[in-house]
């Protein structure tokens, strides 16, 4: 590999420092591109920043603090949903990038291709729901969003089997578990499109949890743990809610997510 390439760490680190929305999906995208074209080297030669950056635009509330969104079909309701939705892929595209960036050296390639095409996902993702919100007379930073997304990453950025543990094994799974009723009442107030872009994006997540679940595993093999066990403490200690019902138990079955990882903890 010529050693004038830049390295995998520093393209991670700069599309994480990217804070305007497009820009940064883009060069998610780009910088993924890259990676699967032998562009950049399998190399770790910076940190990664512990906040990244950020649009000046939402406005971040803690979630308590946040207006009560109403269930009804009205285009404020709608507006509203979508850009929650929105900002969950937005904040995904950052975690994904930093498990790559952060772990990816001891953790290897394999992991960095994968947690790389999560990123991609999730940058397109946005991008299909920020189109979507322009075409509604709306766009991402008009309404005020959740300051809490970033919370699990700071609070797992010293171990990977804990961020495995809780970002895609029940974050991104509780994603899986809440988007088949979404979709429903999507479809049922007749968006067609936005029935289409939650199915594709369901169908995406449950890879980015198959991703989480397999490294997991295999790093507790390693390990000599039992990943069960060892996910159930993990949990306990850096999520510490309890797992909500309803759970989409076909989809997490997919996923390698069997019911022992939650037992105990629902
Ligand atoms: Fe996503
Ligand atoms: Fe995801």
């Amino acid at each position: 590999m010529p050693d004038n390439l830049p390295s995998l760490s520093s393209a991670i680190r700069d599309a994480l420092l990217t804070g305007d929305p497009r820009a940064k999906a883009m060069a998610t995208r780009k910088l993924v591109r890259d990676w699967r074209l032998g562009r950049l080297a399998f190399v770790f030669d910076c940190d990664m920043p512990d906040e990244p950056a950020r649009p000046d635009r939402p406005e971040l509330l803690p979630p308590n603090q946040m207006p009560k969104r109403r269930k009804g079909g009205s285009e404020r309701g709608r507006i509203a949903l979508w850009h929650a939705v929105a900002h969950i892929e937005f904040v995904a595209i950052d975690l994904a990038l930093d498990m790559a960036g952060r772990f990816g050296e001891s953790m290897g390639e394999a992991f960095v291709d994968d947690f790389l095409s999560v990123a991609a996902d999730e940058a397109m993702h946005f991008a299909l729901i920020d189109r979507k919100l322009h075409a509604m007379g709306s766009h991402y930073g008009a309404l005020p969003a959740h300051a809490g997304l970033w919370q699990a990453a700071q609070d797992t950025r010293h171990d990977v089997a804990a961020r495995l543990a809780v970002v895609p094994m029940v974050l991104e799974a509780r994603g899986l578990d809440v988007t088949p009723a979404m979709l429903e009442r999507v479809r049922s107030q007749g968006d067609e499109n936005g029935a289409r872009i939650l199915e594709r994006i369901l169908d995406d997540e449950i890879r980015h949890v198959r991703f989480g679940t397999k490294h997991f595993d295999e790093l507790c093999r390693a390990r000599d743990e039992n990943p069960q066990e060892s996910w159930r403490n993990l949990v306990e200690r850096h999520f510490g809610g309890r797992l909500k019902p309803p759970f989409n138990d076909s989809a997490r079955e997919a996923a390698g997510l069997s019911r022992e990882y939650r037992t105990g903890i629902v």
